[in-house]
């Protein structure tokens, strides 16, 4: 990708781009974990996990599997959504903090599976957050004309980060990837406002450590645990007390009232949350997207995830109003607001109930 300079971008007419998300795709594991299968490890019961986190059950990778098999797959997906081919996506950027290899880059690996030629790309870490930071950083690139289409995942396998002996944490976490494909057109932009935040002062609240012991000649760090920590307290309050102040100052930049929104995405951490902040904002819980007693915690997939089977069940339509919030490790947080556009290029979804129908009696 060639940056265009200020006056190639004026002579193009960039400064009228208006962005919109043109697909949405989605990946999980096939490997379902129940909490039943979870109180055979730990001290633990589906009722607690239930009543506490709203979470039935959850999906594991595989060991072959890899986070880029799954963002990979995700991509297809939104490609598909969107009718389009790999080749034409010019940028292509990678949320994940549990990538299997540092480099080569997952977005790398996805530019070469989908046969992106053309693109640029770089992946980031940025946990639940990822994904809405992502699509913002995304809509920079593609208002300023420096490409024309964008490809957002959000992947992760905490899976392989999970202590499965602590019962604090492992019942919240699972394996996806979600993608979604982003477009420049002359026009009204789609993404209505956006709002992006750091709290570097409470991240060992939520941390998750790479490979710190190595040389033999010096003393590892004393803190080091090789699984994802979380003081689940500290984070529910950030959570419900920090975050929905980002959701109405972005709706209020984007001239927008709560009750105008159809749809809030909020990440999938924990049910409580969700029904605390939508208490808080004065929104109703039927216009929640939740899928998380499915996959549990997705972590930079959660929202993507829940996105993706909203439009599949044709729950999320064109012309809709979304409000999609992230946050968690960092701390981080962010919120975007956008005009639902997206027509599914993809087969309808066949139920359980139709294939039953169609069978022979
Ligand atoms: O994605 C990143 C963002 N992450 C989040 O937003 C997560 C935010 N935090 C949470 O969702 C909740 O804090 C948790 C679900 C992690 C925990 O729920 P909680 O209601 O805050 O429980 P707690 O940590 O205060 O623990 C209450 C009790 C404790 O026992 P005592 O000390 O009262 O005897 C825990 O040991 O529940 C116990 N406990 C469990 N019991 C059965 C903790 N985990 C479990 C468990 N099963 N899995």
């Amino acid at each position: 990708m060639t940056t265009k300079t200020g006056q190639e971008a004026s002579q193009t007419g960039t400064g009228s781009l208006g962005v919109s998300m043109i697909g949405i795709g989605a990946c999980v594991p096939d490997t379902v974990i129940t909490n039943a299968d979870l109180s055979k490890l730990v001290d633990t019961s589906d009722e607690w996990i239930v009543t506490r986190t709203g979470i039935r059950e959850r999906r594991v990778a595989s060991g072959d599997q890899s986070v880029a098999d799954l963002a990979i797959e995700a991509a297809r997906d939104a490609l598909a959504c969107a009718d389009m081919a790999g080749e034409e996506i010019e940028l292509i950027i990678v949320a994940s903090s549990t990538p299997d290899t540092i480099y080569p880059a997952v977005s790398c690996q996805v530019q070469h599976a989908i046969g992106a030629t053309r693109a640029a790309g770089f992946d980031m870490a940025l946990a639940c957050t990822g994904f809405v930071y992502g699509v913002v950083i995304a809509q920079q690139f593609l208002k300023t004309g420096m490409c024309k289409t964008a490809l957002v995942i959000g992947a992760d396998i905490h899976s392989r980060f999970t202590d499965w002996n602590d019962r604090n944490t492992c019942i919240l976490f699972g394996d996806g990837a979600g993608a979604c494909v982003m477009k420049a057109e002359p026009g009204p932009d789609n993404l209505l406002a956006s709002d992006l935040h750091l709290d570097g002062s409470k991240g060992m609240e939520l941390t998750l450590f790479t490979q710190v012991a190595n040389c033999p000649l010096v003393p590892a760090r004393s803190d080091a645990n090789p699984y994802v920590y979380m003081n689940g307290r500290e984070v529910f309050k950030f959570a419900v007390g920090t975050v929905p102040h980002s959701i109405e100052s972005t709706l209020s930049r984007a001239g927008l009232t709560i009750d105008q929104i159809d749809h809030l995405v909020l990440h999938q951490a924990n049910i409580r949350i969700m029904q605390a902040m939508s208490e808080k904002l004065n929104i109703p819980e039927e216009r929640l997207i939740i899928n998380l007693d499915k996959y549990g915690n997705t972590s930079a997939a959660s929202i993507p995830i829940a996105l993706n089977e909203a439009v599949r069940e044709g729950r999320i339509k064109p012309g809709e109003l979304l409000t999609m919030c992230g946050f968690g490790a960092g701390l981080a947080w962010a919120t975007a607001v956008l005009r639902w556009t997206c027509v599914d290029h993809r087969p309808a979804l066949v139920s359980e109930e139709q294939v039953q129908a169609s069978q022979p009696v």
